[in-house]
């Protein structure tokens, strides 16, 4: 058995594009996710077909090529940046000695790397699960499966052993947790529904910076990695205090061109958090020469799951390196005829995110209306805690040991403050 190197499997790349060569942007996007499964990329080659042959992929003369770079370059595992059927697959390990894995399965990897809670972990084994239930014909025991690596992490250890009526019976009693898990998650989901708190999701491509922006806007400490999919499960704040202390904010997954669709339906916590959403914030990477399309991906994405309909406002992240994109920021001012610097900001540095942060607010809390409440002598602790509230904009005390107070509160926060002390709604007077 040949020894792993800890820094990571030898990969070759193969790069194949269906009637055109591939864009430098598809190859870098494959070689990110390549390293961010931990895969060293030891070579690549690209290939251009007219249709995929049925039962390699590609031509006899590109698997020649292949094998012998596989040998020269001593690489122990191939990863193709298109979905592979489960014989495509097959026929290119025999051919090639060395394990090969297809982009839905390298996304796979990386998300069984990734997922952090009790739920995230039984979705990705779920959708191995089921990726591999196609592909158990295979004989892997030649390809040291044993030690783990690059497609082989979470169940594919033990279960490809097994045969598909012991996988059938796996899935069968995890798709029986999930639902149980996701049932508890209803229940919270109801919970906020019926205090009502505006949820705001962040969505955006991969590496768009959406935890950062989650940790300037929230004061939390989300790890921000630069690598894919850092983000896996959604993380939930309500923000407090400070402008936003009236929303929840969530943290999504980041989406990629093409997602693989067993991952859509695995991810439906996150997405659902997406998709009930009053308001989406979508970031994007301002620095990013391909903006545009990671854009539409994400747009295409959003209108695929039904959160197409969701008020919508665009971010602009990474302010800091927008010097050099000058023109393209000037661009984008002129599409949206917005004020830039308000969909302006930089998570690094924190230029633009307050003002992020108002935008937010007004969108989905709605303006604050003023108003004016009278207190007497015995009600210092509702005096404090509507300063504590910050609603108070200025006070009058009276002789006789009372105030008036001018407030400025969203409707919304007037009513939990009504609720929670038991005032009536007409205590407050608009002005
Ligand atoms: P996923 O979890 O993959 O969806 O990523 P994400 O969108 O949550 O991105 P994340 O916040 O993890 O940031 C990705 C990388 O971009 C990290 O290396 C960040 O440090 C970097 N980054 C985020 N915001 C900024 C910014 O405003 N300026 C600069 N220069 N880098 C940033």
């Amino acid at each position: 058995m040949i020894e792993r190197p800890d820094s990571g499997e030898r990969s070759l790349l193969l790069h194949v594009g269906l009637k055109r060569s591939c864009y430098a942007d598809e190859i870098q996007e494959f070689q990110a996710l390549s390293v961010s499964a931990g895969a060293e990329i030891a070579g690549e080659i690209s290939a251009r077909r007219t249709r995929p042959d049925p039962g390699l992929y590609i031509g006899q003369g590109k698997v020649k090529e292949l094998a012998k770079k596989v040998k020269d370059v001593c690489a122990d595992l191939v990863l193709v940046n298109q979905p592979l059927s489960a014989t495509q697959e097959r026929n290119l390990e025999k051919n090639l000695g060395v394990r090969v894995l297809d982009r839905n399965g390298l996304i796979l990897d990386i998300f069984a790397q990734r997922a952090a809670t009790h739920e995230g972990k039984l979705q990705v084994e779920l959708a191995q699960l089921e990726h591999l239930s196609t592909r158990l014909v295979r004989g892997w025991t030649h390809l040291e499966r044993q030690k783990g690596g690059i497609g082989l992490r979470g169940p594919g250890e033990t279960q490809l052993e097994s045969d598909r009526r012991l996988v059938g019976l796996r899935i069968k009693r995890l798709k029986a947790r999930l639902e149980s898990v996701v049932k508890q998650r209803e229940l919270g989901r109801r919970e906020r529904r019926r205090v009502r708190i505006p949820t705001v999701a962040l969505v955006g491509y991969t590496n768009a910076g959406k935890t950062s922006l989650f940790n300037a806007l929230s004061g939390a400490e989300v790890r921000a990695r630069n690598t894919l999919f850092a983000t896996l499960d959604p993380t939930i704040r309500r923000l407090s205090p400070g402008e936003l202390d009236e929303v929840l904010l969530v943290d999504t997954v980041g989406f990629v061109r093409d997602l693989p669709h067993e991952l859509i339906a695995a991810f439906r916590a996150t997405l659902t958090e997406t998709r009930e959403a009053n308001l989406l914030v979508h970031v994007i990477d301002v620095s990013d020469p391909h903006s545009d399309d990671r854009k539409r991906q994400v747009e295409m994405v959003l209108d695929s799951i039904g959160a197409g309909n969701i008020p919508r406002l665009q971010v602009y992240n990474k302010a800091d390196r927008a010097k050099e994109f000058s023109s393209k920021l000037a661009n984008i001012a002129e599409v949206n005829g917005t004020e830039l610097p308000n969909l302006l900001v930089s998570a690094l540095t924190g230029d633009g995110v307050e003002n992020l942060a108002k935008v937010i607010r007004v969108k989905a809390v709605g303006e604050s209306v003023f108003g004016r409440l009278e207190l007497g002598p015995g009600d210092s602790r509702l005096r404090a805690k509507l300063f504590e509230l910050k609603a108070v904009q200025s006070e009058l005390s009276h002789d006789s040991g009372g105030w008036t107070l001018e407030l400025a509160l969203t409707p919304q926060r007037w009513k939990e403050f009504c609720i929670q002390e038991g005032l009536s709604d007409d205590s407050f007077q608009r002005v």
